[in-house]
């Protein structure tokens, strides 16, 4: 396993992001998604927001991930939708394609943030709107944290609101909406179920199979709970989400 981090969320079936389903709504809110609009989701991971906003919206969408195993089990999960493997700072779309875009924890991943805004911003037509939830520093953080989330955590690199602000000028949008804001333990849990319903279980039952079988997976969760209960101080004090939405 590349990276235990996604590997093990992908063989579970489930993603997630900061604010469960009602931050997603937000956004989609914010980015005005409606009936017959376009709507690309970028790090769609195992697919499960893309689906409630595909039916919620009525919209046409398409969600692209860096993670084949991610794509794959998108596919699997709903034949019916489109989904393709792709990275979110190349792709590979013509520009002025999508009415909206919506990217949630995703973009503080790859190396080249700006790279991928200013993608988001080439693939929107004129006026469209790049909706993002995103992992985001509510205090300067001490190196032990920004070392801890890149160790636990898939390699996410938060960044304070200001500069999620930032980048998304120096793509090229105008920012119409930004707001961190802190993680609430019984808000995430409620919106999780929201979103995943019973897909928990059946992920947890996946797992256990998975785990006694397979070597590599078993030493990948393994990591995952030794960070989980290794929890730097004031992690979680200062380390939140934040809605950030910007216009072409
Ligand atoms: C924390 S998960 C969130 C997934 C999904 N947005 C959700 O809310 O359930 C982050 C996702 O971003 C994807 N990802 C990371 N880097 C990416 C990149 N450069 N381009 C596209 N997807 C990426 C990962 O494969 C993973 O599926």
């Amino acid at each position: 396993m590349k990276d235990p981090y996604f590997d093990v969320q992908s063989e579970m079936g489930i993603t997630k992001h900061a604010g469960g389903w009602k931050a997603t709504k937000e956004l989609a809110e914010l980015c005005h998604i409606g009936n017959n609009k376009y709507v690309l989701v970028v790090g769609c991971g195992t697919g499960i927001s893309a689906n409630k906003l595909q039916k919620e919206y009525k919209c046409k969408l398409l969600g692209v991930d860096l993670h084949p195993r991610m794509i794959e089990q998108s596919k699997k999960e709903y034949p019916d939708m489109k989904f393709q493997v792709a990275d979110a700072q190349k792709l590979p779309f013509k520009s002025n394609t999508f009415d909206a875009i919506i990217s949630e924890s995703v973009t503080a991943f790859p190396p080249g943030k700006l790279k991928a805004i200013k993608e988001y911003r080439r693939v929107l037509k004129p006026k469209g709107y790049v909706g993002l939830n995103e992992t985001t520093w509510l205090s300067k953080p001490r190196k032990e944290l920004t070392d801890y989330t890149v160790k636990a955590m898939g390699g996410v690199r938060p960044e304070s609101g200001r500069n999620w602000e930032n980048l998304i000028r120096k793509a090229g949008l105008k920012v119409v909406f930004a707001e961190p804001r802190k993680i609430k333990a019984f808000e995430q849990a409620v919106g999780e179920m929201q979103l995943n319903g019973l897909k928990n279980i059946k992920a947890f039952s996946r797992l256990i199979p998975y785990y006694f079988t397979k070597k590599e997976f078993r030493q990948a969760m393994n990591e995952l709970v030794k960070h989980a209960v290794h929890v730097p101080k004031g992690f979680l004090k200062c380390l939140g989400y934040g809605l950030y939405v910007g216009q072409k």
